[in-house]
């Protein structure tokens, strides 16, 4: 894990052409010590460090799956489950579930993937990078 201020000046890099990144998939590159996953999502690119905040594991590596949600009825009795369009990205070493677009535990918000900025210029991918990286 590296450590970064937040609003500390961060160093840009491209890291390919969008058309590398496809619908629904996900790469994982590393700049120096730092790695990063970058997920597509339709027009959008989410990134996350790849680092679980649990134990650390190459969450970014995990597989991305569709949610699984329970419809509830008025009376709050369930009337079963279904996959959602939302996907998460399940942590490969002990199962962590994290929203893909926020980051965040899908049980306990209060863990969160660690963004990174990304932007797409031209057709091509940019990230934003810590100094120290
Ligand atoms: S390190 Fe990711 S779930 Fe434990």
């Amino acid at each position: 894990m590296i450590y970064w201020m937040p609003g500390e000046a961060m160093n840009e890099i491209m890291v390919g052409d969008l058309s590398e990144f496809t619908e629904g998939g996900y790469r994982v590159l590393r700049v120096d010590s730092f790695e990063f996953g970058i997920f597509r999502q339709g027009d959008r690119l989410v990134a996350y460090e790849n680092h679980c905040p649990h134990d650390g594991g190459p969450v970014c590596q995990g597989k991305v799956i569709p949610r699984v949600e329970e419809e509830l009825a008025p009376d709050q009795t369930s009337r079963g489950l279904r996959f959602s369009k939302k996907r998460n990205i399940v942590c490969p070493w002990h199962g962590w579930e994290f929203d893909i677009e926020t980051g965040r535990h899908c049980g306990d918000p209060k863990y969160r993937l660690r963004p990174i900025d990304v932007k797409v210029r031209d057709n091509r991918v940019y990230v934003s990078v810590p100094p120290a990286a």
